[in-house]
This record gives C-alpha cells, structure tokens and sequence, in this order.
C-alpha cells in the first residue's frame, strides 16, 4: 500500500505531500487541481511502462509542465503586502515525483534537455531516480541510486554498477535489463506497472461496449471498456458472481445481467429490468446504466491491483445510482488501495463515512493547489516553518509535514 505520494512543480502543484490509505477521497472545487494530481500519479505510473518522457512531450513539454508561479510565495505576498513576483531562482528547476509504500519508495527528478543541438527539444531529461527500503528515505536505506547515466545498486557495504550510460530518456527500468543485477528494480517495476487507472469508459452510441465483441476471457477491463461482455463473463466464471449480482440488484433492484454467447465466438450484454417484456441489449441502455455495469466490471475484477485509480466515477450517473456505486467502492477497498477523484457530493459523503477513507480536500491558494486538510508542505525551509505551525494543528498536518521532511522527494530537492 501506497503511504505518501509527493509532487513538487507539477502545474499547479509546487509542493504537495499526501499521506495515503487504504481509500482516498480527492475532492476540492472546480480548477483545485484534482486532475493535475491524478495526471501527476499517471506520470509516476508511466515511469514503469517506459512513457514518462513522451507523456511529458505530448503535455507540451517540461517548460508547459512546470509551476507557473514564483518559487516562493512569501508571508508578505500571502498577506497582499508584496505583489506575486519572482526573483532569482535558488533551486534547479525540476519536476519532482515520488511515493513512499510500507516496503519501498521511489521517487523520479526531470529536467529540461541540456543544449546538444537535438531537435527534440520537448523531451526532458530524467535527472535522478532513487529505490528505498522502508516508508522513508534516509541515505542509508537507499537500494537503487541513479545520478545521470550512472545507476548503482547496494550490494552489502558497498555499491555495485549496473549501467554507465543509462540514456537520460529513459527511466532506470527500462535501462537496466538484468533482473538478477538489480532485483528490487524489477520488484518496483513491476509493483508500479500493476497499478490501474480508470479514468473515461466510453458509453457514445458508437461504443465497443454496447456491442458484441469477441469472447476470451479477459480478468481486467480494457480502461475504455470495449471488453464488457468478457469481463463480465470471466468475473461470472471465475471471479466473485455473487457480488456481481449482489451490486447489479443494489443499483437496480430486480434487474438481471445476463452474456449472451452468439454464435461466431462473440458475447454481448443482456439486461432485464422490472416492468419490461423482454431484455435491453448495450446497445438500447441509457449511458448511466451502462456505466454503471462498466464499473462493476472494473470493480469486481478476479485480478485485483494493489492500487486503483478511478477519476470522477460519478461521470453521467443520477445522484440516486452513487449510494450503491459508493458501496461497490467500499467492497473492493478491502483488497485494493483505491484512490478515487470526485465532486459528487452524495459519493463522496458515502465514501467518508468508511473508518478507513482518508479524504484530500483540495483547493486552490494564490494559483497552487494545496491539500486544506494535511497542508502543503515546500522545500525544507518552509517545511520547517510550517512544521512548527503545524505543532499546533491537527495531526494530520504534522505528520504530513514530518513525512515531507523525511521524504525522498524532499532529499531530491538537493538532486
Ligand atoms: N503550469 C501551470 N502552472 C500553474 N497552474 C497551472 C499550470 N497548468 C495548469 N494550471 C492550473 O491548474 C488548474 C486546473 O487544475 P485541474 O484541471 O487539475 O482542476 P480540477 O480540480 O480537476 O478542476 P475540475 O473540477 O474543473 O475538473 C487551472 O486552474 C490552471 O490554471
Ligand atoms: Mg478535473
């Protein structure tokens, strides 16, 4: 399970550390930075799927990416005292992402190219990369260290070279081939490649999912959804069936979901409801109905992820429907670190009231998004300023100021 999660000048975002649980909440109003956050932890993801550079690139490049605002908003600038302005820059500019597990923790350092005359000017440079053990940094917990090209691996007392000229646009995972030189690499790779996002099922009338496709058994849900009739009929076969009718009947009382097998190898949905002589292909369901069965087909998957993500699940669903969709969330929460990102007032107030929900309220102060609930914690002299406001606050706050400060991605504000 995931414990913290750190950004530092992320588009809105400049400095944020979130203490994490087994289920959490981000809310916060429109322009807070919700999205930034979840794009942020795609970025994180994509570290370990060999896409962080391109995603970058196709964001418009490092330049668009970075905090537009000064480096420090001052007590003075905070107050209206002194305008928003910046002044000579202290720290190198870096985009920094990290998180910390009860096992390990990673955390990733990105810069603009250095000038070679390359025409890939988009594409940043991936700085540092570091692998620890435990759910803080500390130097002498580091595993995995990579400066620049050169990746090292901790072999008792001392350190063994694994790559000397590891392409700058490239993470380590993909630069270090060998599992059996570098195993913790490989444990974290894959860890972070598990992690699964759901971010826009497609639901237009033109959708895979309202059509037959191909019958093959298929444990996770493809994040568009094109594969709903398989999913189903895998989670029917091998996964949970009884919660899969259990959720359907919770949103739809007397309502049946059936896979229809056609001929030709292909599967499509069925779906009685009360009042109605026959059944409703996917192709006559109304959006809502269909996205809520594209969730339960997410949701209840026989292969569960240690982290999922699920952005603005209430998309295109009545308020009535969020009640049970909050209890489908709450079921897999048990098995799956799940992180879900909303404004729907009815889902979130479902999900608070679990023991276990931790909610992240964002919202937005002088142009950066800051968590109003654990604070928003800076590079170490703020962090430290804050700590002490902080002593006096809520626990929260504090131990999200003592995670910053002990955090990789604090100690790779000295990258
Ligand atoms: N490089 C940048 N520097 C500073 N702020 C930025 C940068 N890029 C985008 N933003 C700000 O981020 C905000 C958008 O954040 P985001 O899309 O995450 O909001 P949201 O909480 O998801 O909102 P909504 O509920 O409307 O979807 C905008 O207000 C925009 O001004
Ligand atoms: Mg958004």
């Amino acid at each position: 399970m995931l414990t913290s999660l750190s950004i530092n000048n992320y588009r809105s975002i400049l400095n944020l550390v979130i203490p994490l649980g087994p289920l959490n909440v981000i809310t916060g109003p429109n322009g807070s930075g919700k999205s930034n956050l979840y794009r942020a932890l795609r970025l994180l993801a994509e570290t370990a799927q060999g896409g962080v550079v391109n995603s970058l690139a196709a964001e418009g490049g490092l330049n668009s990416t970075f905090w537009a605002g000064p480096e420090n908003i001052s007590s003075g600038m905070r107050s209206g005292e002194e305008p928003i302005q910046g002044g000579p820059r202290k720290d190198v500019v870096r985009l920094r992402l990290g998180f910390s597990s009860e096992d390990f923790g990673y955390s990733i350092s990105l810069g603009l190219p250095s000038e070679s005359g390359s025409a890939f000017s988009l594409d940043p440079e991936i700085k540092r990369e570091c692998i620890w053990a435990g759910p803080h940094f500390r130097p002498a917990s580091l595993l995995v260290d990579r400066k620049g090209p050169l990746v090292r691996v901790r072999s008792e007392r001392s350190w063994d070279v694994v790559s000397q000229s590891a392409s700058a646009f490239s993470s380590m995972f993909d630069n270090v081939v060998d599992p059996g030189s570098a195993p913790e690499l490989f444990h974290m790779r894959e860890a972070i490649r598990s992690w699964r996002f759901y971010d826009h099922f497609r639901t237009d009338k033109d959708a895979a999912a309202r059509k037959a496709q191909l019958g093959s058994r298929t444990p996770v849900l493809h994040h568009d959804g094109r594969d709903l009739a398989a999913a189903l009929q895998t989670i029917l076969e091998i996964g949970d069936s009884a919660a899969l009718t259990e959720t359907i009947s919770d949103a739809f009382p007397g309502a049946e979901l059936e896979i229809l097998r056609h001929e030709d190898g292909r599967f499509s949905i069925k779906f009685s409801q009360d009042g109605l002589l026959r059944s409703l292909s996917g192709a006559e369901l109304s959006d809502g109905t269909l996205r809520y069965i594209l969730w339960v087909a997410a949701l209840l998957t026989p292969r569960p992820p240690p982290l999922m993500v699920l952005n603005e699940p209430e998309t295109s669903l009545h308020p009535d429907l969020l009640p049970a969709l909050a209890r489908l969330i709450l079921r897999v929460s048990e098995r799956t670190q799940v992180w879900v990102v909303s404004h729907a007032s009815r889902l979130i107030a479902a999900l608070s009231e679990h023991p276990e929900s931790r909610s992240i309220e964002l919202e937005k102060n002088f142009g950066q998004t800051e968590n109003c609930r654990s604070g928003t914690i800076g590079c170490t002299c703020m962090a430290l300023a804050r700590l002490r406001e902080c002593r006096t606050g809520n626990d929260d706050r504090v131990e999200a100021c003592e995670m910053w400060r002990r955090s990789a991605v604090n100690s790779g504000g000295r990258f």
